[in-house]
């Protein structure tokens, strides 16, 4: 636990630009976003992208059944490590070390927890993630996210020029997107920093 700390927080101080937090989610966060997943009688497949250290994967995990299928698509190396020491007992779950845009499984998902940090990225590149994110999952399947809530209020406030055009841009294709299948949004509070969780549905 105190390992799986560390190595976040030395992570976030290395590479600010790909983590993209400022620590480890809370539980409770876990526990919302995670709130459709669910093990029906069929198998299901399972998606965790961008876990870190795994804050949410055993909460994910503890849902599923034997049959059901988890993998987890993490690109730093650390993380994965720490990963697969936490994840070592349960046998459907898969941690792969690489970045999403590179996953092309040959099945597809009924649900989606994602963490990635789109906040700090470009518009082009979250345009790429999220059309993938739509190849991958089943009709019908659920994606869950969050993103803190007063962050991006901030950074517009903070920037000007290109950047702020950059940064606005980069909002309007996650709007885009949400406004196109969301189905409800909570708020997080206990968490640093407090969260939305945005729920979608990939109505066909
Ligand atoms: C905001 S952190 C979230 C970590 C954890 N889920 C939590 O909530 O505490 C985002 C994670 O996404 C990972 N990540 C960033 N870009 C990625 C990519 N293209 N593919 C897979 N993981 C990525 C980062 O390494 C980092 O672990």
């Amino acid at each position: 636990m105190a390992d799986s700390f560390l190595t976040f927080i030395s992570e976030i101080i290395r590479k600010p630009g790909e983590v993209g937090a400022v620590a480890p989610s809370s539980k409770y966060l876990g526990i919302e976003i995670s709130n459709y997943v669910k093990s029906p009688s069929e198998p299901i497949n399972v998606i965790e992208v961008g876990p870190g250290t795994g804050a949410f994967t055993k909460i994910i995990a503890d849902k599923l059944k034997p049959k059901d299928r988890l993998d987890v698509i993490e690109f730093n190396s650390e993380f994965v490590k720490v990963l697969k020491e936490k994840m070592k007992d349960y046998p459907n779950v898969f941690v792969h070390c690489l970045s999403i845009t590179d996953w092309k499984p040959d099945y597809k998902y009924d649900y989606m927890v994602s963490s990635l940090p789109f906040n700090v990225f470009d518009d082009s590149f979250v345009k790429v993630i999220l059309n993938h994110y739509e190849d991958i999952m089943k009709p019908n399947s659920m994606i869950s996210y969050f993103e803190y809530m007063l962050f991006p209020k901030l950074k517009k406030m903070l920037l000007s020029g290109t950047k702020k055009e950059n940064f606005l841009k980069l909002h309007q294709v996650l709007d885009d997107f949400r406004h196109k299948y969301e189905i409800d949004t909570k708020k997080v509070f206990i968490n640093f920093p407090p969260a939305y969780v945005h729920n979608l549905k990939l109505s066909s």
